[in-house]
């Protein structure tokens, strides 16, 4: 089967500087591509909108970055159309390395390999709770943090993709959980749907003041989503023997001058702690696992779902800016497309 018809798509213009948005990207329309052995098209469902696909879009080409014309890469639920890969038939779900564009021509591979979707399990819940999102929150509380029950878990990025799903499963593993998010709206969601322990407003709080109430005696996990001034409070606090898995640094990925480092690590020496960075990729083997166990606990209402839904591809820009403005309540998304009847 030959699809035929206008692929819309979003391509890479140059290197983003400043507030991102649609005049960052270029518009295209071009011919659906067709794949040669090896290779499927598909047609791309559900986009995972993910902060650290900004750091490849801010760098020049002649430095490494995307050249001029390349469709914005990125993670998606796609359905197979048409199939010249051994492993891959039309009609599948995978959750796949694809780009911002209605139809693509992948070959599976990636920073991972293309992963079935099992059925039953919806598009957006495959590039959202179940995909990178939920392994890196899934392993990154169970293993790297090493938790031990009624020890205080402190996250920042609460209510964000990432954020929302390990601090839930910080709860399920029996610690107090204690989230910084931004704004109202997402502590609301984080105590009342979460049903984490405490939230702080880094917005209209001051975050050093609420953590010494909740806290006097300090934190043991910190999950460090943002980096920053953040980061800081939470090693100036780390209990003797603590841990910090460093998952992120959306705080710093949008600034041209960015301050990497924590100011105050020596704080390490001084309780005998730990901090570790935290990569998806080293876990896609346990992919399955980690799917199974996120799968159960929403099946069984235990972790709530929060997704923040951008509808139609022209909206990706927007979406991409929503995670650095604070806006996305829970895991940024972009949908383009419901899965369809293969002829
Ligand atoms: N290590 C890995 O393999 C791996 C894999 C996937 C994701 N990650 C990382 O996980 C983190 C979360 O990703 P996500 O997709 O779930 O995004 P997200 O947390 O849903 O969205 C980004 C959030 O970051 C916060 N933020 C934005 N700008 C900020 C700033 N200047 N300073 C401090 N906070 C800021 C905002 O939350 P508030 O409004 O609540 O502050 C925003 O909602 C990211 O750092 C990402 O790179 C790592």
């Amino acid at each position: 089967m030959r699809t035929k018809g206008v692929n819309h798509r979003w391509l890479v213009q140059s290197p983003i500087q400043g507030p991102i948005g649609p005049h960052q990207f270029r518009w295209n329309e071009s011919e659906i591509p067709a794949p040669v052995e090896g290779q499927m098209l598909v047609r791309n469902l559900w986009l995972d909108i993910a902060p650290t696909q900004l750091l490849p879009l801010r760098v020049a080409p002649e430095a490494g970055g995307l050249p001029p014309g390349t469709p914005v890469p990125g993670y998606a639920a796609v359905q197979v159309l048409e199939s010249k890969h051994p492993r891959y038939s039309p009609g599948e779900i995978l959750y796949a390395s694809s780009a911002w564009e209605e139809y693509s021509v992948i070959d599976g591979t990636g920073y991972w390999d293309a992963v079935k979707v099992p059925s039953g399990v919806s598009p957006d819940l495959a590039v959202g709770t179940l995909g990178i999102t939920g392994l890196v929150a899934y392993f990154g509380v169970t293993e790297v943090a090493r938790p031990r029950p009624g020890e205080l878990f402190l996250i920042s990025a609460a209510a964000g993709g990432v954020g929302s799903v390990a601090a839930q499963i910080a709860r399920l593993r029996g610690l107090k959980v204690i989230g910084i998010a931004g704004g109202q709206a997402k502590c609301d969601w984080l105590l009342r749907e979460a049903h984490i322990d405490a939230a702080i407003d880094h917005r209209s709080e001051d975050p050093a003041a609420r953590l010494n109430d909740l806290c006097p005696d300090g934190i043991d996990i910190y999950f460090d989503n943002v980096g920053g001034p953040i980061l800081d409070l939470a090693l100036e606090r780390l209990r003797p023997h603590g841990r910090i898995v460093l998952c992120g640094m959306t705080g710093r990925y949008a600034d041209p001058n960015p301050a990497w480092g924590p100011t105050n690590y020596s704080q390490l020496i001084m309780v005998n702690g730990r901090m570790e960075g935290l990569l998806g990729r080293d876990y896609f083997d346990r992919f399955p696992e980690a799917m199974a166990a996120l799968l159960n606990w929403v099946r069984e209402g235990q972790i709530k779902v929060k997704e923040d839904v951008v509808v139609g591809l022209d909206g990706a820009p927007r979406a991409l800016a929503r995670l650095f403005s604070g806006e996305n309540v829970g895991k940024q998304l972009v949908k383009i497309a419901e899965p369809a009847p293969i002829e």
